[in-house]
């Protein structure tokens, strides 16, 4: 059954658009696409009370992954397609593909994937992508600060590790709200053994526990400074942890991997006017929100991803103007530089290649 989908694939290739192809030879292989990768789930594990693993089984267009990298899922939601963007979290050898995914207040695709998605069902996926792996220098020492599910890419990076045999000294600091709430706990307790030179922490910042401070930092690994540094999870862990980098002049040295939406924190700039110049409109928003929900709310329809400031689906070229990042509050004024609409908003009035 699996051959012939494909053999009838290259004789109506040649016949019909390839979307009309997919449409039809869907009803005879469901992950079968021409471009498209597609998954079949194949499990779905209770991790905590919000927290599921989706395992998926994707179709041949999949092209792998490295540990630490995100791949978009596309979900229908009330008859429109819904894209998100997750870390990847199973390790780079394994047949399947893992997504940890936490249930989000009023979030759409993932509620829609928590309710709906069980095993037998098809999704699609987009191409792995990012930048946050580890470094080509397999002595580095690494330190790996996580919070919640932004636990997710770390243990990708760890579970390669181990099953590929490695000893690598690593120091994984986690944060979860308290000890139920912590995913793959009973995993983190046992990877020690199988990863030489593993050193796990954990921390609950509820019940009074500690969050992130230099303090607790150099007393769980007094030489922070001399590993390669890795943070993921909320804005506030991420931006504590990026400001005590950047004060000791380290900046460099910490690669960061932000989640959740990019929210605007001051007031916004007042009505400014955005010339698109692929469009050929100038719209004007208030430079309250992001660019992309601004220009989606003026009526335009940019290409976008995760929402979230990490797919890079919605970059384009700053042209005139001065955007302010969001979770930075820096302002950015480079001409001619990318900038991602969804994790920028305007400060001026613009000129943008959209
Ligand atoms: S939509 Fe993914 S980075 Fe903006």
């Amino acid at each position: 059954m699996r051959g012939r989908p494909r053999k009838l694939a290259g004789v109506a290739r040649r016949l019909v658009d390839p979307a009309t192809l997919e449409f039809w030879l869907q009803h005879l292989d469901p992950l079968f696409a021409v471009e498209r990768v597609r998954a079949r789930v194949e499990a779905v594990q209770a991790e905590t009370p919000r927290v599921r693993t989706f395992v998926l089984r994707p179709n041949r267009r999949w092209r792998g992954f490295r540990a630490g990298q995100h791949a978009t899922v596309t979900v229908e939601v009330d008859g429109r397609r819904l894209t998100r963007t997750f870390s990847l979290a199973g390790g780079e050898d394994e047949p399947t593909l893992r997504l940890t995914i936490a249930r989000q207040p009023d979030g759409r695709v993932t509620g829609a994937l928590h309710d709906r998605v069980r095993p037998g069902a098809i999704v699609e996926l987009g191409q792995a992508q990012g930048d946050f792996v580890l470094p080509d220098d397999p002595r580095a020492p690494l330190l790996l600060l996580a919070g919640g599910t932004g636990l997710t890419p770390f243990l990708s990076m760890l579970r390669t590790l181990a099953a590929r045999g490695a000893r690598r000294d690593v120091v994984l600091l986690c944060w979860a709200p308290r000890p139920a709430e912590l995913i793959a706990r009973n995993e983190l307790g046992a990877l020690p053994a199988r990863l030489p030179g593993l050193r796990v922490h954990t921390a609950f910042t509820r019940d009074g526990m500690a969050r992130f401070s230099g303090d607790g930092l150099r007393a769980l690994a007094p030489d922070w400074a001399a590993r390669r540094a890795y943070v993921c999870g909320p804005d506030a862990l991420t931006a504590a942890v990026a400001a005590h980098w950047d004060a000791a002049g380290l900046t460099t040295q910490l690669r960061r991997e932000w989640f959740g939406a990019p929210r605007a924190a001051a007031a916004g700039a007042g009505p400014v006017a955005v010339a698109c110049t692929r469009s050929g409109r100038t719209v004007t928003v208030p430079g309250e929100r992001s660019l992309l929900v601004e220009l989606e709310a003026a009526g335009l329809r940019p290409a976008h991803g995760c929402r979230a400031g990490i797919c890079r689906q919605c970059t384009c070229t700053l042209a005139a103007g001065a955007v302010e990042e969001l979770r930075t509050g820096t302002t950015r004024h480079e001409i001619d530089e990318p900038i991602q609409l969804c994790a920028v908003r305007a400060r001026t009035d613009l000129v943008l290649a959209v």
